[in-house]
């Protein structure tokens, strides 16, 4: 197989190396195209076709529907891992030894408080506010009681950075729910697990005893696994441009949360159920909502469908739509919209729109159902994606750091006005 591309631009022949990645994925390395060339560069809108950078974190193959973290399938990690062994192999390479992982956890617990002058901050904020905006701004205020910027250089300084991030991101997520609930703030509880203590945080009423439920607890554990990465999705790409100027961790990562938000992302899981809620009120009618998707003069889209990498199902689709029907099981909750959902599927799976396009059911297709049957209110579904992004996140932050890798600064084609005279005032 040839090592090199060649591209003939006005005549001329260029030769540009292959590299090919260790699952034998083949990339055009263009670095010297615009020298070489005289200034030619690439366009490609969405970076559909570009890929921004080489990493060791995680590995997807859309076409096959396969996701693995660190080299673990999601399947492996979704069923025997818990999400802080998730965590730590992502952000630090592999699974974490018994000793590694208690170490882990117990500095994440010596650093799950917040500086009580964050509480003025979210006082700030109104009843109605969405938490990813409170999310997002919390976490960049975070800076300002963590000012010394993380050196890179140093593995002690980059780990006190990470568990200070994992530590205080589930307090403020809770924080940002129980503020929209009128609910006094809850400070957790350090001789509860990860997840165990987030819901607390989350749901305890301050004149009642917190019952742990452990269907709730494994629920949402394995939630935030399939959440936790997906190589460089919109959000993850940005936590890296934004790291690349040599910003901080906890300022990348707030532009990640804002980037997440987006409904063509992860906000999607809070637009799944706002849509199948729609259905229902409709009297359930799917097909007319399926034309709606089809027709391109209306910008109504199937949320919760469809994948830029993903040409096949989305494997985490697959284990939470699972696990959809065993916690409402469990839980002995009947929600009319899971029904509304898998018929929705199996519709769009017979539609030649649909199979044209390889659309399947995404991450946030079941998602929200599943959230919804363990009490989490819909505005919170989004701030729970980003939960389970954070160690992601973190990761790729750390992996373009210790790369050393350049300010991300894309080229452009200019189409505006070519040069003209300036007019006075009067003359216009
Ligand atoms: C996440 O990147 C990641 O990995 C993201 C994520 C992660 O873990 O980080 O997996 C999480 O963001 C999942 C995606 C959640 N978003 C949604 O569910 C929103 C609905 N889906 C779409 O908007 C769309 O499918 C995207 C944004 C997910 C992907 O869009 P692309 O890759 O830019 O594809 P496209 O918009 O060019 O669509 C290709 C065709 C178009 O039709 P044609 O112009 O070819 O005729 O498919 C159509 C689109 O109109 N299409 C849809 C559709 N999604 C694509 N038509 C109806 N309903 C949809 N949901």
């Amino acid at each position: 197989m040839s090592q090199t591309a060649t591209l003939e631009v006005n005549g001329n022949k260029y030769e540009f190396p292959i590299i090919k990645g260790s699952e034998q994925e083949l990339a055009i390395d263009i670095k010297a195209l615009r020298g070489a060339t005289g200034g030619v560069t690439t366009i490609d809108p969405g970076y559909k076709n570009t890929g921004s950078c080489q990493s060791a974190i995680t590995f997807l193959n859309g076409e096959e529907g396969i996701l693995r973290y660190r080299g673990y399938s999601i399947e492996d990690l979704a069923e025997k891992a818990d999400f802080l062994e998730v965590a730590y192999a992502l952000i630090f390479g592999d699974l974490p030894t018994k000793e590694q992982l208690e170490k882990f956890n117990n500095d994440i617990k010596a650093e799950a408080h917040v500086d009580e002058d964050v509480k003025r901050i979210l006082d700030g904020f109104p009843k109605s506010a969405h938490p990813m905006g409170v999310l997002s701004s919390l976490t960049s205020a975070l800076i300002a009681f963590n000012p010394s910027s993380v050196n890179v250089d140093s593995e002690e300084d980059m780990y006190q950075a990470i568990v200070k991030i994992m530590a205080k991101f589930p307090v403020l997520t809770a924080w940002a729910h129980r503020k929209r609930m009128g609910m006094p703030l809850d400070y957790g509880d350090d001789s509860l697990g990860y997840v165990e203590n987030f819901l607390k945080m989350m749901f305890k009423k301050p004149n009642q005893e917190y019952k742990k439920n452990d269907i709730i607890i494994n629920a949402i554990d394995k939630l935030l696994i399939l959440h936790a990465d997906h190589e460089q999705n919109c959000s993850t790409s940005t936590v890296r441009i934004v790291g690349s100027s040599h910003a901080g961790l906890f300022a990348s990562i707030s532009a990640g949360i804002s980037a997440l938000w987006g409904p063509l992302h992860g906000g999607a899981n809070q637009a799944v159920i706002e849509m199948l809620e729609a259905i229902k009120e409709d009297g359930g009618d799917t097909k007319k909502y399926m034309g709606k998707a089809k027709d391109k003069a209306d910008p109504f889209r199937l949320m919760g469908f469809g994948h830029r990498v993903y040409k096949n199902f989305d494997p985490r689709a697959k284990i939470i739509k699972v696990a959809a029907d065993e916690v409402l099981g469990d839980l002995g909750i009947v929600d009319p919209v899971l029904d509304i959902a898998k018929g929705l599927e199996q519709e769009a799976l017979l539609d030649q729109y649909f199979v044209d396009r390889k659309l399947y059911p995404n991450v946030d297709f079941y998602s929200g159902i599943i959230y919804r049957a363990l009490g989490i209110p819909t505005e919170m579904f989004t701030p729970m994606f980003a939960l389970g992004r954070l160690p992601g996140w973190i990761a790729q932050w750390r992996e373009m750091r210790l790369r050393k890798e350049p300010i991300g600064r894309p080229r452009q084609i200019y189409i505006g006005e070519t040069f003209r005279e300036f007019k006075n005032l009067n003359d216009r």
